[in-house]
């Protein structure tokens, strides 16, 4: 695509103006170290040595430099401004990992559309999102951004996430390019250290970190951005393997690799490039494109093309890849945005379905004793106390804009509005006031969790508790003995086991946006009933990390039945995690039977090279309101010629049953879903002939199972 054009265009280029395209320069020092680049971006611009501009919106804003860069410049290509639009423009939507949580490929497009409407509108061409990293770590502040442990469910999202920011047509107004990243196995640093060392069998890459990226890949993602760590030694910015053997080889990607912030002259810090110019070869050699921030590959790529220390082939490769992208996103045709146009703050249809969206988001942890739903008609009192209370920044890490001009809704009011009869009090963080509130109330709302600033990119904690005077804020209301919730508003698993036991109902809410207070209120009251499911397990202790359900099985598994001593476990803590991935409860019951393969329904079925098998497993609404549940399949191969993860998710539907409703869904497994990589650098995906169980359930312990068996 635009071939003619890019290659016409390349034929009149200098050498300089073509180094120049493959620059991305920072209008502010928002994101990464260091200040903005502003005067810079304005000379490099007029002199058509930029490429792409980073940190600046508006459409004002943005037309004023692109007027620069076409009127001014020499040739008039037209810069592509980027911008990390994680969850949300002006609107933002719950943190990524809260929308992983929804289980529900929907809501991940509603905010992407919407986030690609409002960012386009103020000059955006070019979304840094969506994140992919597959994270076992939930130290790592950037386990907010991803979508939890899980391969498949990060696949499916980052396709949904990225057909909903590019809809069809970049070019279309209303739409922006994607980014896959981080380029690969950043979730894998040692110690969840942001930036750190990721050392992983070729095995390990391909069936644990790659999903995603193929996934994204194969759906159009029109960028892809490399990770900061290394990966087994080389670091992911000069990775030949990475970049040019799997991504642009293996799969075919032809469109622009971007770094990370400075990561290209980050080479020199790993101790893999000796200086500023060994830098920029390695990283154009490996296969990376256009360099964010720091100008090694612009500063010395003259001098390397001179010296044949990089070729005239790809740098042309590097710059056509930018030029189609720019086609593509129609720049040469339009590259102004209309000033008169631009949204300049949420619409309500915007805000609803961020309200629905963080509302679908949130887990039921907990809830003993049917305290929750709490009753909207109530005439009594409901004390909303603890530090999140009242709080009204629970956008969370990585917000856009909007996060400094629209205050999310605060949980204090959103409770006022929903029980309108009910009289409701208020306490803070101080322990004694709020167990004072929570004596006199009927029943009491607890929101504790974590800052914003705790999670997302380097902000790592070795201890994830809730932070000081929390967790005995928490007991000094169960002291009172009277009906109580937590609200857990956080970026990560957390671990709660010193105080769980002590509390009636417990609701995982995440940081969900800017209409925070009324989905939490929503699902406080039943207005929307919870369905969310942890996509990533709540560690007992920081010790156990890390401890995820798609592990291998070892030679000496556990049972916690027996009190054999020479096994996999910990003294000093119980089996497994304090909650699965995959679990998450309802207002109503549910059952589900038992999976049944293929046709006819029968417990054991065959499947051969190329064939796809149905799986029908039925759901029932057991109980006595209308609920949601997610029922989840997964797969598991006893016998393989590398050990294989004791479950690994291949399917997942979440569906709305009214009371004694019952639906027969259908999965289909392909012998494409029941391979794995091998550890053969060169990629070779098996599929070993024997048998294969098939669970089907509604967490990661689902216990019904069927077995069928792939044939050769
Ligand atoms: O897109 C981000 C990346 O995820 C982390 N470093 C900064 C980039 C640009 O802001």
């Amino acid at each position: 695509v635009y071939e003619n054009e890019v290659k016409e265009l390349l034929s009149r280029m200098t050498v300089e103006e073509k180094l120049g395209q493959l620059q991305q320069l920072t209008w502010t020092g928002d994101t990464g170290p260091g200040g903005g680049q502003t005067e810079e971006v304005e000379r490099a611009a007029r002199a058509g040595l930029l490429g792409s501009v980073l940190n600046l919106h508006g459409a004002a804003h943005t037309n004023t430099l692109q007027r620069m860069a076409v009127e001014e410049s020499r040739l008039g290509i037209p810069l592509v401004f980027g911008l990390d639009v994680i969850h949300g423009f002006w609107t933002t939507f719950p943190i990524p990992l809260a929308q992983a949580s929804a289980f529900d490929p929907e809501v991940v497009v509603r905010d992407a559309e919407v986030s690609a409407k409002e960012a386009r509108s103020n000059g955006i061409r070019w979304t840094f999102s969506p994140m992919m990293d597959v994270t076992h770590e939930p130290r790592w502040g950037r386990i907010a951004e991803s979508c939890g442990e899980d391969p498949y469910l990060n696949a499916v999202l980052a396709v949904a996430k990225t057909r909903g920011y590019q809809g069809d047509d970049l070019a279309a107004d209303d739409r922006v390019a994607a980014c896959a990243k981080h380029f690969v196995a950043y979730g894998g640093a040692e110690g969840g250290r942001d930036y750190n060392t990721v050392d992983v069998s070729e095995q390990r890459l391909r069936n644990h970190y790659l999903p995603p990226f193929k996934a994204a890949v194969d759906a159009g993602v029109a960028t892809v951005m490399a990770a900061f760590n290394t990966v087994s030694g080389v670091p992911a910015h000069g990775n030949p393997h990475t970049l040019t053997g799997i991504l642009k080889e293996e799969w075919g990607f032809d469109g622009v690799v971007v770094s990370d912030y400075t990561g290209v002259e980050e080479l020199i810090a790993h101790g893999y490039a000796a200086d500023g110019a060994d830098a920029a070869r390695l990283a154009l050699t490996a296969g990376l494109d256009m360099e964010m921030v720091s100008t090694r590959i612009a500063g010395h790529g003259e001098q390397l093309l001179a010296d044949g220390l990089i070729t005239e082939e790809r740098l042309d490769d590097a710059v056509a890849r930018v030029l189609a992208l720019k086609f593509a996103l129609g720049l040469f045709d339009h590259p102004y945005t209309d000033e008169s146009a631009a949204i300049d703050e949420p619409t309500p249809e915007a805000r609803a379905a961020a309200r629905d969206t963080g509302a679908r988001s949130m887990v039921l942890l907990k809830n003993d004793g049917g305290v929750l739903p709490l009753d909207a008609t109530s005439s009594g009192t409901i004390a909303v106390v603890g530090p999140f209370a009242d709080h009204t920044d629970l956008h969370g890490t990585w917000a856009g804009p909007g996060c400094r001009r629209f205050p999310s809704a605060g949980l204090l009011d959103a409770v006022r509005a929903a029980a309108p009869d009910a009289t409701v009090t208020h306490a803070g963080a101080d322990a004694e006031a709020a167990a004072e509130a929570a004596r006199a109330a009927d029943v009491t709302v607890l929101a504790v969790g974590e800052e914003p600033e705790l999670s997302g990119e380097a902000a790592v904690r070795a201890d994830i508790a809730l932070p000081e005077g929390q967790a005995e804020l928490i007991a000094a209301v169960a002291a009172t003995g009277k009906p109580f919730v937590v609200v857990l508003l956080n970026g990560r698993p957390l671990t709660i086991g010193d105080w769980v036991d002590g509390v009636p109902a417990l609701l995982e809410a995440w940081h969900p946006g800017i209409e925070a207070g009324r989905a939490i209120a929503d699902v406080l009251f039943g207005a929307v009933a919870p369905g969310g499911k942890l996509p990533v397990s709540f560690p007992r202790a920081v010790g156990q990390i890390p401890v995820y359900y798609n592990r291998e099985s070892t030679g000496r598994p556990h049972d916690p039945r027996s009190d054999e001593k020479y096994v996999s476990k910990y003294l000093d803590l119980a089996d497994g995690p304090q909650f699965v991935f995959g679990h998450g409860l309802s207002y109503t019951t549910f059952t589900t039977g038992e999976p049944v393969l293929g046709q006819p329904s029968v417990g054991v079925g065959e499947l051969g090279d190329g064939q796809r098998i149905d799986v029908r497993v039925a759901v029932t609404n057991t109980g006595e309101r209308t609920g949601d549940e997610v029922v989840q399949l997964y797969v598991h191969d006893p016998v393989a010629s590398i050990a294989q993860p004791v479950r690994r998710l291949r399917g997942f539907e979440r569906v709305t049953l009214a009371p004694g409703e019952s639906r027969e869904l259908t999965f289909t497994l392909g012998a494409d879903d029941l391979g794995f990589w091998t550890n053969d650098q060169s990629g070779r995906y098996v599929i070993e002939p024997g048998a294969i169980d098939v669970y089907a359930g509604t967490s990661s312990r689902a216990e019904a199972r069927a077995t069928l068996t792939v044939t050769r």
